[in-house]
């Protein structure tokens, strides 16, 4: 009678060490806008368990404590830092209690925004100028504030959430669709200014993505059916969609890739 070979052991830790060499983000700090609640969260939860020590910046205490009691229970490294990302004075401030926890960022991740989608003949200078500070002059600030030390350094990742909107309007893209388009452009702009000294600036672009952020539209069956029917997958997107891209682009893996904006979308872009 013949058996099978048993499963070969020494694979495992070859490709675990492969694995690590492209992927583990061990010995490094990042910093996540917007890391407490949907599309940040998860790219907190997914930095943090392939080894980065993650801080968390928001305003709300409660999403800002549960996400790092989660963290921390699993063994990771993680700290918060509530502070409002709609003032220059914010910015600074989030900035600099950021690396009280754990030092220089070598990641920065900023996925705080907001989505105020008033039609556009109601769309007031208010409006515009609360979207134009969070989605856009908070990353530029904190680019402006942490870009420069990664690039002395030799090392960095920046990475933001974009939107459809920066490429086409739907739902009434107003105000939030002008600011998307322009953080694509600071990407590039970040890219072109860091790249050379190893640090690289994309984007992720995603579809429809059941979060707080679009409560209203989630609470629509009938919208969302329409909406998942758009993608070639066939279903919206899910938080935990954006892990493993969120991984990658802050990894060593992707040192060759810069300026881009990559859809985490189901395809809906291309349908
Ligand atoms: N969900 C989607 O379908 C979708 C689609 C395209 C793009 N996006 C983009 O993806 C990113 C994440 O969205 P999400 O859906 O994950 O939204 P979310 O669940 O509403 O999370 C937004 C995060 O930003 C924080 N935030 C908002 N305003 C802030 C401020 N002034 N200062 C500091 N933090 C602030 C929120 O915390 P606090 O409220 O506690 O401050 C929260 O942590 C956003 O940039 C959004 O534009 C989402």
């Amino acid at each position: 009678m013949t058996t099978q070979p048993p499963h070969q052991p020494q694979t495992a830790p070859r490709t675990q060490g492969y694995l690590s060499e492209l992927f583990s983000l061990e010995g490094r700090v990042a910093v996540v806008t917007g890391g407490s609640s949907g599309i940040g969260r998860a790219i907190t939860r997914a930095l943090a368990r392939a080894g980065a020590s993650v801080v968390v910046v928001a305003r709300t205490e409660a999403g800002l404590t549960a996400t790092v009691e989660e963290l921390t229970a699993q063994g990771c490294r993680a700290a918060w830092v509530s502070a409002d990302l709609s003032t220059r004075e914010g910015v600074r401030t989030a900035a600099e209690r950021a690396v009280e926890a754990f030092g220089e960022p070598d990641i920065l991740v900023n996925s705080a925004g907001i989505n105020l989608r008033p039609p556009m003949d109601e769309l007031t200078e208010d409006v515009w100028d609360a979207t134009m500070a969070v989605n856009l002059e908070a990353p530029f600030l904190l680019g402006q504030r942490f870009g420069p030390g990664m690039a002395e350094r030799g090392y960095g990742r920046i990475l933001h959430i974009s939107s459809q909107q920066a490429h086409r309007a739907f739902v009434q893209s107003g105000a939030y669709g002008a600011s998307k388009g322009g953080l694509e452009a600071l990407a590039r702009s970040q890219a072109e200014a860091w790249s050379p000294r190893g640090v690289t600036c994309n984007v992720l672009v995603p579809g429809f993505v059941m979060t707080p952020l679009n409560a209203r539209l989630s609470s629509d069956p009938e919208k969302v059916a329409a909406l998942a029917a758009r993608t070639m997958i066939g279903r919206n997107g899910l938080a935990d969609d954006f892990a493993g891209a969120a991984v990658f682009l802050a990894s060593p893996a992707s040192s060759y890739i810069t300026g881009q904006s990559v859809f985490v979308d189901g395809g809906l872009s291309v349908h």
